[in-house]
């Protein structure tokens, strides 16, 4: 079904995050039908467009886009859109912006049934705009007109920021009205573990301490800082990766069951498991959370510098490109329980997952299988690149002996469900345009993560220790298999299936 009808207000209109992520999600979401007849989009920049000329630019990207993902653009779908596309030369600063937005939204009623601004800007411009906004009382519902505000990330730099930008984004408009998008929730495997763990009734009751040895959860990419080094180099792995993506997916591994499928059910069972993780001692946050740079490597083939030599980095730069943490979830349920978390750039592959590794069994029965040569049931969710859920077993190797080896379990999306080409973005745009807030950052949860993350980056700032380097195209630094192999485990393979 489509979305009602509304008005799309985009700050950034010509910027890379719309013409790369927004608008080829709404194209495929015309393409599916899932846009009203009456929805328009409008592009507000600084750039002075003539609106042929913004549409032609938006058009010749989608295009390139197309062609490098071997696709093609839908003519017709796209030409919808294009019909609905619009452009406002303005500045952000400028109230007579917000004078035009309102007239141009005030055009498309009484056909549309709300409006929705999209801050596709940098994150200083996030509270000024929400100000004017509020100001020239575009932020005002009623029965009839929705209005709601989407905020992309980085959503602060610390607590601090956070809570002062939420504070700014909540006296301007209400929490229901703010939609901050983190885009890991738009991923499928995602959404997908809330499925498995509460579509299915086998998972549940061995879903906790007395059960699970360790969880891993890992995201490691094989892109560079590329073009992004001067924001990358003031924010690091650690602020752009751990808070937000990172802690999302912790939170889908190990929120309590919501009372509902409700937004607010699932998110407040979300911040609570967030706010549930332990903060660490100065000393512990040294220990337990290992930064770290890629020097100098080879990334499939290619050859990658130094990060200190990438384009807009410092050439002494002490950011890391990498972090290794082990928290722990001080609750019922995961008590004891260490969480190893990981996430690094210019590594040797792609891949993000999480590995819930469960205990071994009591009594070793089998004498010929040499102990402690299997490796325990592990359960894998592969978020990304391929799709997946594969359950580690241990089996009978065929022969006389009764020895055993591992085996997997696999259940791979791409075998049973077919899927058209898709941003990521499609969902969560779809969900705020129908007022769904499901997949959407409460305050509270994006707090709770600055807050769990916030003594370790003020130990790493007090006291800057040790800040590892490994290879470019490597599986990170050595002190990061040091911190899990201290607890007896080690990482899963990022090349394998199977353990290393
Ligand atoms: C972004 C980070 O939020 O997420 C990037 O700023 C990172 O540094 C990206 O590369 C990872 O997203 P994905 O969807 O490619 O896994």
């Amino acid at each position: 079904t489509p979305a009602p009808p509304s008005t799309m207000i985009i700050f950034g209109g010509s910027g890379d995050l719309t013409k790369r992520l927004v608008m080829p999600s709404l194209y495929n979401l015309a393409r599916d039908g899932a846009l009203d007849p009456a929805f328009s989009v409008i592009g507000v920049d600084i750039v002075d467009h003539s609106e042929e000329d913004y549409r032609a630019y938006l058009t010749e990207t989608a295009r390139g886009l197309a062609q490098a993902a071997g696709a093609t653009v839908d003519k017709d779908a796209w030409a919808w859109l294009m019909q609905r596309t619009g452009y406002v030369v303005g500045n952000f600063d400028d109230p007579a912006t917000y004078q035009t937005i309102h007239e141009r939204i005030a055009a498309n009623e009484p056909a549309s049934h709300g409006a929705v601004f999209y801050f596709a800007v940098a994150p200083r411009f996030f509270g000024p705009i929400a100000d004017h906004l509020d100001k020239a009382g575009l932020l005002a519902e009623d029965e009839t007109e929705f209005r709601r505000i989407v905020v992309e990330k980085p959503f602060g730099m610390d607590l601090a920021s956070a809570q002062a930008l939420n504070a700014q984004l909540l006296r301007a408009a209400d929490e229901s009205q703010i939609f901050r998008i983190d885009h890991f929730l738009g991923k499928e495997t995602v959404q997908n573990v809330m499925a498995m763990r509460f579509g299915n009734g086998i998972f549940e009751p061995i879903w906790n301490r007395n059960f699970i040895d360790h969880i891993q959860i890992t995201a490691a990419e094989t892109v560079t800082v590329e073009r992004r080094g001067g924001f990358y180099d003031a924010t690091g792995a650690m602020r752009d990766m751990v808070p937000n993506h990172m802690f999302q997916l912790l939170a889908m591994i190990a929120m309590e069951p919501p009372n509902s499928f409700d937004a607010d059910a699932i998110r407040t069972e979300k911040a609570k498991v967030i706010q549930a993780i332990r903060k660490l001692t100065p000393d512990e946050a040294t220990a337990y959370a290992v930064r770290a740079q890629y020097a100098a490597g080879e990334v499939g083939g290619v050859a990658v510098k130094d990060y200190r030599e990438e384009a807009d980095v410092s050439p002494t730069s002490r950011t890391e490109t990498y972090v290794a943490l082990k928290l722990e979830v001080e609750n019922w349920r995961w008590s004891g329980v260490p969480f190893y978390i990981r996430t690094g750039k210019a590594m040797s592959v792609r891949k993000t997952e999480i590995v819930v590794q469960f205990k071994s069994p009591p009594h070793t029965l089998f004498q010929d299988t040499p102990t402690n040569s299997l490796q325990p049931n592990a359960l894998v969710v592969r978020v990304q690149p391929d799709e997946g859920i594969s359950l580690r077993l241990a089996a009978k190797i065929p022969g006389r002996a009764v020895r055993l080896a591992e085996v997997d379990m696999d259940f791979r999306y791409a075998d049973y469900f077919k899927r058209e080409p898709s941003t990521g973005y499609e969902t969560l745009i779809y969900d705020c345009l129908v007022g769904d807030a499901t997949l959407f950052q409460r305050a509270d949860n994006i707090e709770a993560g600055w807050a769990a993350v916030e003594p370790i980056l003020e130990a790493w700032a007090n006291a800057p220790g040790e800040i590892y380097h490994y290879p470019a195209g490597s599986a990170g630094p050595a002190a990061a298999d040091a911190l899990i192999e201290r607890d007896g485990f080690s990482w899963f393979s990022l090349d394998e299936k199977a353990p290393k």
